[in-house]
């Protein structure tokens, strides 16, 4: 059997000029949105912003439910208003946050599996790659495209 390595590369920053400002906006704009969470359950809120094509910066935190696989994750929430708002304009960035108890949370949120398969379908159907900009006023990791976030990925394909 052959041996094959998977490199990914993350970028970390430790202070916030360390970032493109879009970046930095786009992160804000993400921590923002974790106010907007319904999480009476888990009490960890997500906020969520995405970066379109068109210039526009639209919003989404993770709402709970009950029953709870009814709820959805932050990223899921944006992503798929993206796709039914505006599904001509393909997302360039994603930034994802995390607070509990109205305070943000200084390590970085990372997508869950489900939220990287549809980041990742998000990227194909966008036709070039998607930066994820994960964490907080002092900690940020990046990645250049939803790719790096999920190597040997399902794909519909036959044979
Ligand atoms: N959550 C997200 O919103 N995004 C993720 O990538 C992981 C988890 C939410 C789901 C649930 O409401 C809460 O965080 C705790 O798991």
């Amino acid at each position: 059997m052959k041996e094959r390595k998977i490199e990914i590369t993350v970028y970390e920053a430790e202070r916030p000029e360390e970032l493109a400002p879009a970046d930095t906006t786009l992160l804000r704009e993400a921590a923002n949105a974790t106010k907007n969470a319904y999480t009476p359950y888990s009490k960890f809120n997500v906020g969520a912003a995405l970066l379109l094509s068109n210039g526009e910066i639209i919003c989404g935190s993770n709402q709970e439910n009950a029953a709870f696989p009814s709820g959805l994750c932050a990223e899921r929430v944006v992503l798929f208003y993206a796709g039914s708002r505006y599904p001509d304009a393909a997302i360039r960035a994603i930034a994802i946050s995390s607070a509990t108890g109205g305070k943000e949370n200084p390590h970085p949120v990372y997508p869950c599996g489900a939220c990287r398969q549809v980041l990742l379908e998000c990227e194909h159907r966008a036709g070039h790659p998607i930066k994820v900009i994960m964490g907080s006023a002092s900690k940020v990791h990046v990645v250049h495209s939803a790719k790096d976030l999920l190597p040997l990925c399902f794909e519909l394909k036959e044979k």
